[in-house]
């Protein structure tokens, strides 16, 4: 079990080049299940969530492999075993869009439910709905979801709202299994993340045809085969969001590559809001601060709305401003495992059903805290790199779950974070 001990404050200068997106990654590769034959996908991260879906797809038959520039090869000639193990889906909820690419693929798939998880209720209703829209039969024994479409899909017209609007991973099993159903299929109230976005160009590139991308009316018409390809992931714009606010915390300096500032209106609104300037720059931005700690409101919501998944860092940022700041999170409302770790820091924070009333105070101060999920550990590495004295950080493997070399990356900028294993 390794922890992180992190000095402050620092005040962070340089450059930093963004990986590839993990939720771009995730079904782009669940994806190559569709198509018989060896895909490349170039610039994957390299995370602990990539390992499990990679030895999850070595489970249902396939070859995936790593080859020396650091492209992932994953050959799908066989898919012999549709079965999706508890023991790896309990790792990594997103081994659910497995689920639609087995059905589209082989007629046939047993992918366990997925369990709990720390930032709350993530039901898969909306997944199960949309795929017996297309055919698919669908029944829960012992846990796990048992699929047939023994005459294949068939192309629909399928509303794919939910109580939280749209759903990212419910789009993605959908549109991928709808790419070989028998006719077209309109997906309304589609997701419309840039990881979404993404997907559909992979698979366009495979040879689907999908139209409406970016938008939330999606229309599939259905293919008899798809054929493999070599395609690149997006940049990851939750990582680029978490350093702009790593800079800001920090009153520094950095130049962010690799990342694409269209993919992220609403976050650059809000840091904006709060005295952050962002300046874009060859392939990304350099951001500082304009010396203000200005306090500000904001509502988590689908894209383009500002995404759940910066909640927790722009808190540990708003916990640092002149004034009061109020957080309403809109999608995972129980997504505040961060709120009592950051008050063990001398943040004032104050939880009210759905939002989080930040009273801003002078200075944060090093404690010994404990990472919960991803975004939660990476607004508490953020924390400690502007508090006073020594913050030990456990169970960082929750942010090696979504953060390539986060230690590195943030040392080679002015940061004294060191991995201790206990
Ligand atoms: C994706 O999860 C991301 N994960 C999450 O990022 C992100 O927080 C989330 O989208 C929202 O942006 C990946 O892409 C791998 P949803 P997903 O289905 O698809 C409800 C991270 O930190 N819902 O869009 O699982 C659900 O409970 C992770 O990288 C249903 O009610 O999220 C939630 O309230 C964490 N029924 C809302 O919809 C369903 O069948 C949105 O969830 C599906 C979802």
């Amino acid at each position: 079990m390794d922890i992180f001990k992190i000095e402050g404050p620092v005040r962070l200068s340089g450059s930093i080049e963004i990986s590839g997106s993990k939720n771009a990654a995730l079904p782009i590769m669940a994806a190559t299940i569709l198509t018989g034959g060896k895909s490349v996908i170039e610039g994957v991260p390299d995370l602990a969530d990539i390992k499990v879906l990679a030895n999850l797809l070595g489970t249902l038959g396939a070859d995936v492999s790593r080859a020396g520039n650091g492209d992932l090869e994953i050959d799908t000639t066989v898919i012999d075993n549709p079965v999706g193990e508890y023991d790896i889906v309990r790792k990594m909820r997103a081994s659910i869009c497995i689920l639609g690419p087995l059905l589209g693929r082989c007629g046939r798939a047993e992918v366990s439910m997925p369990g709990g998880c720390a930032i709350g209720d993530r039901p898969v209703d909306i997944h199960v709905r949309g795929l017996r829209e297309l055919g698919a039969e669908i029944h829960l024994e012992n846990g796990i979801m048992i699929a047939k479409a023994p005459n294949g899909l068939k192309g629909k017209r399928i509303f794919l709202g939910g109580p939280f609007g749209s759903t990212v991973l419910g789009t993605a099993n959908i549109m991928m299994a709808a790419t070989l159903a028998k006719g077209t299929t309109t997906i309304e109230s589609a997701a419309c993340e840039p990881e979404i976005t993404d997907l559909a160009g992979f698979l366009n590139k495979m040879g689907a045809k999908i139209t409406g991308i970016g938008s939330p009316r999606l229309t599939i018409e259905g293919v008899d085969s798809l054929t493999p390809t070599r395609y690149r992931v997006i940049g990851d714009r939750i990582e680029a969001g978490t350093f702009m606010v790593a800079a800001a915390i920090t009153s520094g300096k950095l130049e962010l590559t690799n990342c694409c500032l269209d993919d992220m209106v609403a976050v650059i609104d809000v840091l904006e809001n709060i005295g952050v300037v962002i300046e874009p720059a060859e392939s990304g931005c350099i951001v500082t601060r304009d010396g203000g700690r200005k306090a500000a409101d904001l509502t988590t919501q689908p894209y383009p709305g500002f995404p759940t998944d910066l909640q927790a860092q722009v808190m540990a940022l708003l916990a640092l401003a002149d004034g009061n700041s109020v957080i309403t999170e809109k999608i995972f409302p129980d997504r505040f495992m961060h709120v009592a770790e950051l008050n063990r820091m001398a943040a004032n924070l104050r939880k009210e059903g759905p939002c989080v009333i930040i009273a801003g105070v002078e200075k944060l101060v090093a404690a010994p805290v404990m990472a919960s999920d991803l975004r939660a550990s990476a607004a508490l590495v953020l924390a400690a790199l502007a508090a006073e004295g020594t913050t030990m950080i456990n169970r960082v493997y929750h942010i090696d779950r979504g953060y390539e070399r986060i230690e590195r990356k943030l040392n080679a900028v002015g940061a004294k974070i060191t991995r201790q294993s206990i």
